[in-house]
């Protein structure tokens, strides 16, 4: 075949291929339209081949306003998630539940041959985890897990200039995640939030984030974790609560690297070093992650900008989960993320609360 002959069907391919991708119609349900279920259905409205046929929630106002949010689409709605499952034509399934909800259902939802978008953390236990990651493996469809901050531009410089020795070899990380408050009390999450058994509790259901932006910086994931975690300052409050409202743990990763963890719901505001900050310390220097400035380790010398913040698209996550149903681009996060992250937070949590060192292997899960 001659070279232009070639160029000529190639070209009608590619045509042909957009035209596909175009007419591509991902047919969308939503399990849970609370808070962050809302948020992503804002996104997914805004996704050039996503129709939202179905959505899902036990609480009816909330199914409510998310159908007339959606009603461009004019999706059918349900109290029970199974129905969504067994639809035969929807193709992607959002998973914005409670987490001790999110492996039973997107295990149904993969077993079902659905594209799934399951929220962090993917499991609140060892055993979720592990079953989720087993009703995934051979799994042909596409599964992101909701650790968003992945899809970030700039972290994604950032940490590729890391593994690419900037600061030489990575020693030693601090991060923290400190909060002004506890999560309202009456908010829209106070039904679940505030019990360990449907949250996991404050490490496992928020700084899943940030432990798993420690572990992609270091680049592996931890072998062993101690600390301490209590409840200091929200004592019964909201009654009945079992979650910890403060944490301080070490992790352990290969090659000696060391993490330090530290978490709080009352760091005022007005006081500095709060909020969330993940400082990644090598050989030859220092990183801020979060702002994206390396500090070499000469006295007087000056910050040096790795990756300059930028605008960031807050659905960026979610579109790349249809880029990769549509266009068959490798997804940002899969599953094995999903899992690493979950687990790291789980082996933090299992630490605090049996306070004794936790192994990687005592979890029992092969990632
Ligand atoms: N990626 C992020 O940055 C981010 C941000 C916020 C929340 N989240 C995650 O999203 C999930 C939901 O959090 P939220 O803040 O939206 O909570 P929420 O309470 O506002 O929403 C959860 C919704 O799930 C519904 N629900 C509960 N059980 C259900 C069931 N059996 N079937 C169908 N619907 C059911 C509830 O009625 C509620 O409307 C959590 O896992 C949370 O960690 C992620």
């Amino acid at each position: 075949m001659d070279v232009n002959r070639r160029l000529f069907l190639l070209g009608t391919t590619t045509l042909a291929a957009q035209a596909f991708q175009a007419e591509t119609t991902v047919n969308t349900a939503m399990i849970g339209v609370g808070g962050r279920g809302s948020f992503l259905l804002q996104g997914v409205l805004k996704q050039p081949n996503a129709k939202v046929v179905a959505l899902c929630d036990i609480k009816p106002d909330r199914l409510d306003k998310a159908a007339t949010a959606a009603a461009r689409d004019n999706p059918a709605t349900y109290a029970d998630w199974q129905r969504i499952i067994d639809r035969k034509d929807v193709d992607a399934v959002f998973i914005a539940t409670p987490p001790y909800l999110h492996s039973e259902m997107a295990i149904r939802a993969i077993q079902a041959g659905k594209n799934v978008y399951c929220e962090k953390p993917i499991g609140i236990t060892p055993a979720q985890v592990r079953a989720l990651l087993a009703a995934a493996r051979g799994n042909k469809k596409v599964f992101v897990a909701g650790q968003q901050l992945r899809s970030q531009k700039q972290t994604q410089e950032v940490v590729r200039r890391i593994a690419g020795g900037v600061i030489g070899e990575v020693i030693m990380v601090k991060a923290q995640r400190h909060a002004s408050s506890d999560l309202p009390h009456d908010g829209t999450s106070g039904d679940w939030y505030f019990d360990v058994t449907k949250s996991g509790g404050y490490l496992i259901e928020q700084s899943v984030h940030n432990l798993d932006l420690c572990n992609w910086a270091i680049g592996a994931h931890p072998l062993r974790a101690a600390g301490f975690g209590a409840i200091q300052m929200y004592k019964n409050d909201p009654p009945g609560r079992t979650i910890f409202d403060c944490g301080s743990l070490t992790y352990q990763y290969p090659n000696g690297v060391m993490m330090s963890f530290t978490q709080n719901v009352f760091h005022p505001g007005s006081m500095p070093n709060g909020n969330q900050y993940v400082y990644v310390y090598g050989t030859k220097g220092a990183v801020d992650l979060m702002t994206g400035n390396m500090y070499p380790p000469e006295r007087g010398s000056q910050p040096v900008v790795l990756a300059p913040r930028q605008q960031e698209d807050q659905y960026a996550h979610l579109a790349a989960f249809y880029d990769s149903i549509v266009h068959g681009t490798p997804p940002p996060v899969d599953v094995k993320v999903g899992a690493t992250a979950a687990l790291t937070a789980i082996l933090g949590h299992e630490a605090m609360t049996e306070q004794k060192v936790v192994t990687w292997s005592d979890m029992g899960v092969e990632v």
